[in-house]
């Protein structure tokens, strides 16, 4: 449901790389059927994929009552996301990590901070070592990396290799930022998205092909990133993008997308083939990302080479 609007400044180039072979996280809670509601809003919210794409990871689960109890407050399936997103730690934290927390107390990024929707420290969760051995969980607050802590390590769900975690929490975590009403994907605008980032260019030429515009709008709700080309860099490919057939020139535009979700920060971390729009069963029109040293006074961004003729 989110968009990302990215300026390129990556390195974007064609390629067709292997996959690489991932875990499932809804497979992993299938086997257990105490999860299975949390597992259904992994699914319908779309971040089981986006769970999945990552490589260190921890998901802090909670079983059927708990999932009943946030049910119960009715929240919309978009403020759900960003609950369920908090309650996964861009880090891994297996069981014998979670109890030997140096200095006791450690306060942890999540997926709701790489959505950017998340101010202050609210995408941040502690996890401090209480007496006895137990572990709590709280969301930091707005102000402070403080937390209630009022959620508790009851056990491994499964641990995949040290570096993806599902463990069972007690209940889930309250954060009224998360929980907070958010506007519906179709209330997003793209072309003022886009134009906001300086790419008003590039969201005209969305807007001259409707089968194009619909694509992108069709992929908002399942997670979408645009890496949108500067109005500098579009106008220069301007006389080249004219001379296309309309085929050339749709692929071109939908292969400057991707049909996920995928903050900034986890484009560095996540870095590989992906998909674009314009991959389909013929067209093998995947993109890599990779980190590069890029110095923004020596070069400038240009649109990645067309992927058509
Ligand atoms: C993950 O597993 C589920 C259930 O077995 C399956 O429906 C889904 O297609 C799998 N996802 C991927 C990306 O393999
Ligand atoms: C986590 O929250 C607890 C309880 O509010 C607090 O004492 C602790 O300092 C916090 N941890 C960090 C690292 O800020
Ligand atoms: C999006 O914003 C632009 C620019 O303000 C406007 O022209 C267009 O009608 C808007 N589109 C939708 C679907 O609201
Ligand atoms: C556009 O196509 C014409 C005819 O094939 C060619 O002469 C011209 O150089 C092309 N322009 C650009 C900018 O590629
Ligand atoms: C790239 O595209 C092809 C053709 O559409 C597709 O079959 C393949 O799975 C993709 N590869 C990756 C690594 O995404």
């Amino acid at each position: 449901m989110r968009v990302a609007v990215l300026l390129l400044g990556l390195v974007v180039v064609c390629s067709a790389m292997a996959v690489t072979e991932g875990f499932n996280i809804t497979r992993i809670l299938a086997n257990h059927p105490e999860f299975s509601t949390f597992n259904h809003y992994l699914t319908v919210t779309h971040l089981a994929g986006e769970i999945n794409r990552r490589n260190t990871i921890t998901v802090l689960a909670v079983d059927n009552s708990g999932m009943a109890e946030v049910l119960a407050k009715h929240l919309s399936i978009f403020s759900l996301k960003n609950l369920l997103y908090l309650h996964v730690l861009a880090d891994y934290f297996g069981s014998r990590k979670l109890h030997q927390i140096t200095h006791r107390s450690a306060v942890v990024s999540t997926l709701f901070q790489a959505t950017g929707a998340a101010p202050g420290t609210t995408g941040f969760v502690n996890i401090t070592n209480l007496r006895g051995g137990r572990v709590g969980f709280g969301a930091a607050s707005e102000e402070s990396n403080e937390a209630n802590l009022e959620s508790f390590f009851v056990k491994t769900i499964d641990d995949v290799s040290y570096k993806i975690a599902v463990v069972q929490i007690t209940k889930m975590l309250r954060s009224p930022i998360a929980e907070a009403p958010t506007p519906a994907p179709n209330q997003y605008n793209l072309t003022l998205l886009m134009a906001k980032k300086g790419c008003t260019v590039f969201a005209n030429l969305l807007a001259s092909i409707p089968a194009v515009e619909t694509a992108f709008e069709e992929s908002v709700n399942g997670g979408l990133t645009i890496f949108c080309p500067i109005d500098q860099a579009v106008k220069a490919f301007e006389p080249k993008f004219k001379n296309l057939t309309v085929e050339g020139k749709t692929s071109l535009l939908l292969f400057h997308a991707s049909p996920f979700y995928m903050s900034l920060q986890m484009l560095k971390t996540q870095n590989g083939v992906m998909t674009t729009l314009a991959t389909d069963s013929y067209k093998n029109y995947n993109m890599t990302a990779q980190n590069a040293r890029w110095s923004p006074s020596r070069r400038r961004p240009a649109p990645p080479r067309s992927p058509g003729r």
